[in-house]
């Protein structure tokens, strides 16, 4: 990759808001390139870039954090009440600063249940739970206040210390069939490298407000849960069919099955010119294997 701190000037200074598994990684590597990244969470760290933010407990970060920032990435998901934590707390602070961009990361979770059809960006969105309809509300809200937000919508993220692997060492995977279910999902990295590349290249590349991240291959979580096993050299447990698995679900474990989508790339890799880093699943859990 082409140096990311010059091409986006020295001057710049991101805010990650939300340093949990996606903004940790965002952080560690833009500060790689030499950018300067504080990060937030709600309780201490012992992170001298780290500073905290909650909003539900009223503690706002100091005006001294927002000296010089320039890019602002949100990871945070909306609060009890439904509502974008940012927005609530912060953005009458975030107006009164020369942002040049701010990223978004929402959730496929938005378009609704298509019954395995491909979704892309073009789709109208059409939630399904109540937490997806509160994310759209959330969506609307940034472009509503007229900040320079640009979208990305997720689907399932894993990537090293958080995939199908610790659920399998945590015995607290449940190998389950449901016919013609399938999910999709996204490398942590090739989060962070496709928000880089849009950032590298953005003088070049018409600005689209919302895209998607996804890999190439969305697939069952069968797939998935077998390929690990046979990297770990160890037998799959024999699948439960979902009906008689559901009892046992916890309902938000229960609310993921009952959407069924493929997530198309296209606009981010095709239109845009990205090159995945894990193009699917296999890919992305070797790349998990190796880092266990
Ligand atoms: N996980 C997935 O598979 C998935 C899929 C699609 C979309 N998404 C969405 O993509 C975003 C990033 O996902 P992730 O899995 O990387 O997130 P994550 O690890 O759960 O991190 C979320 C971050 O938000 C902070 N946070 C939560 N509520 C807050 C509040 N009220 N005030 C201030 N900070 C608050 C957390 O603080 P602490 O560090 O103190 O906990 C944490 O740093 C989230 O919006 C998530 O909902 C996730």
């Amino acid at each position: 990759m082409k140096n990311f701190a010059s091409l986006l000037g020295n001057k710049n200074k991101f805010l990650i808001l939300g340093c949990g598994f996606s903004g940790s990684f965002f952080a560690k590597t833009v500060r790689k390139f030499g950018c300067t990244a504080l990060t937030s969470s709600r309780s201490e760290k012992k992170d001298p870039n780290n500073f905290i933010f909650d909003s539900e407990n009223g503690k706002i970060p100091n005006k001294k954090i927002f000296d010089g920032v320039t890019h602002i990435l949100s990871c945070i998901p909306p609060d009890k009440n439904g509502k974008d934590p940012v927005l609530e707390s912060l953005q009458n602070t975030l107006k009164t600063l020369s942002l040049e961009w701010i990223g978004y990361l929402s959730t496929t979770g938005v378009y609704g249940n298509t019954e395995g059809d491909w979704v892309s960006e073009i789709d109208q969105p059409n939630p399904y739970q109540k937490r997806s309809f509160n994310r759209l509300n959330c969506e609307k809200e940034w472009i509503k206040s007229g900040l320079p937000v640009q979208i990305f919508r997720l689907p399932g993220i894993y990537g090293p210390g958080r995939s199908t692997f610790e659920a399998i060492k945590n015995q607290k995977i449940r190998v389950i069939s449901k016919k013609n279910q399938v999910f999709s999902r996204i490398h942590v990295a090739d989060i962070t490298n496709a928000i880089i590349y849009l950032l590298q290249n953005k003088d070049s590349l018409k600005f689209h407000q919302v895209i998607n991240i996804a890999d190439d291959e969305p697939c069952s979580q069968i797939e998935v849960i077998n390929y690990c096993y046979s990297l770990l050299g160890l037998r799959m447990p024999k699948p439960v069919n979902f009906e008689n698995a559901k009892k046992e679900l916890s309902p938000i474990a229960q609310s993921f099955w009952m959407e069924n989508r493929r997530v198309s790339n296209k606009l981010l890799c095709e239109t845009l010119g990205y090159k995945l880093i894990y193009k699917n699943y296999k890919m992305g859990l070797k790349n998990c294997f190796l880092n266990l």
